[in-house]
């Protein structure tokens, strides 16, 4: 079954406009289209985003943990709204289009159902979700972690590489940490939440595909790894002497790649490594890295936990380092919505666009409120599949023909109500 489109148009120049307007405020001394949360230019970007907001007649607020909303009133009384949205945030040495196509196409979506004069029975609520990159202290998703009241002091306390804690980077960029543990958003009149994304994999373009219908979303598991070892002359420390923290830490990196490399669909993959002291010809006294492992199963990802701290415990023993293994808490796999996932086949069936059905291997704000709301995603192409670097791209036909298909499953999913 498909649904009969409704006559609106989407506008390329405003989309392109607005992805360059945020492609500009950037930070210049890192590669690419960099706008890290906890950074100096992101406050500007998410102003920009709320004053556009505002331009479109929706009403802003942001709450405690930085999360920008702007609400579009519906005409019914009974409270129900449908939330959309993504962030604006990016990794350092970033592309242009991931989490900002989710917005900048809400806005757009506002602005198309505004023209065409069409009025929702639901609420509809933009959102900009705060920091959905992981910072530099290992945490993703930290402002819909907050919404849906999953936002801890555990958190709060994890430390960068500096020894800062979380809570002093929230504050540093204005945010009050009691008051992000307290932003936990009241779900209770959400029908669904819709999320617009690049695919950021190759999936979709080998395919032909103009839209990706999201049926579920990674699991993800992340830890932090330390090796204490014992700095040493590298002339004259013995080989069988040595106890080189660099050498477990590389080895357990490898471990990370062993591991992931025989689950099905698994991913493994290790970040930030520092060595200290950092000088060649010291022997490596203390390391450092991140690593994770994502997959579509939760029990392998518990199993991925298992064997890569034994792993690293077997690099630090045979080389006398001591290790200490830190998980953060695992996210779990999220399928989407198969009600809001219907509507969107549906929709987009009746868009006449070419679809696939695919599993997510990003991480998603998506996921985070999936386990409160009935939750759908789209996907538009990447291509060659790059993401999380400067050669990140996605046609202008193609971002609009995903905010299309969003405005249109906004309509259809307000007609339905609750999936
Ligand atoms: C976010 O883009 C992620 O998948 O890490
Ligand atoms: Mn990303
Ligand atoms: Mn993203």
């Amino acid at each position: 079954m498909s649904v009969p489109a409704v006559d609106l148009t989407v506008c390329p120049d405003r989309l392109e406009s607005d992805l360059g307007a945020l492609a500009q405020l950037v930070e210049t001394d890192h590669p690419g289209w960099t706008r890290t949360a906890l950074g100096p230019v992101d406050r500007e970007a998410r102003e920009l985003v709320r004053r556009w907001m505002a331009d479109v007649g929706l009403e802003t607020s942001v709450d405690g943990a930085g999360n920008l909303f702007g609400r579009l009133r519906g005409t019914g009384s009974g409270g129900h709204s449908l939330m959309v949205g993504s962030h604006t945030d990016s990794v350092i040495g970033g592309g242009r289009f991931d989490g900002i196509v989710g917005v900048v196409g809400a806005l757009e979506a506002v602005r198309v159902l505004r023209e065409s004069g069409r009025q929702l029975e639901h609420d509809l609520v933009v959102v900009d979700f705060f920091n959905e990159e992981p910072n530099e202290f290992g945490l993703s998703c930290v402002g819909s972690r907050a919404m849906v009241g999953e936002l801890t002091g555990d958190h709060l306390g994890l430390r960068d590489d500096q020894g800062r804690t979380l809570a002093d980077a929230l504050e540093g960029v204005g945010i009050d940490p009691a008051g992000a543990l307290g932003a936990g958003y009241d779900f209770s009149g959400v029908d669904t939440f819709l999320e617009l994304h690049i695919e950021q994999g190759p999936y979709l373009e080998a395919q032909g595909s103009q839209v990706g219908l999201v049926e579920s979303i990674t699991g993800i598991s992340r830890f932090r790894a330390l090796f204490t070892g014992q700095a040493d002359h590298a002339g004259t420390a013995p080989m069988d002497r040595r106890r080189d923290a660099g050498c477990a830490a590389a080895g357990t990196v490898l471990a990370v790649e062993r591991i992931a490399a025989e689950g099905d669909h698994t991913k493994g993959t290790s970040g930030q490594v520092t060595f200290t002291p950092a000088a060649v010809n010291v022997v490596t006294a203390h390391a450092e890295f991140r690593g994770e492992f994502r997959g579509p199963e939760g029990e392998w990802l518990r199993h991925a936990q298992e064997r890569l701290t034994a792993a690293a415990g077997e690099e630090g023993h045979r080389r006398g380092v001591d290790v200490e293994v830190d998980w953060l808490p695992l996210q779990e796999p999220a399928p989407m919505s198969d009600p809001v996932l219907a509507t969107l086949t549906e929709v987009v069936d009746g868009l006449g666009l070419t679809s696939s059905r695919l599993f997510s291997g990003a991480e998603h704000d998506a996921a985070v409120l999936a386990r409160r709301v009935p939750t759908g995603m789209l996907f538009v192409p990447s291509r060659d599949g790059r993401s999380h670097c400067p050669e990140e791209w996605t046609d202008l036909a193609d971002v609009t023909a995903g905010v299309t298909a969003l405005t249109q499953a906004l309509i259809a999913l307000d007609r339905r109500g609750k999936p």
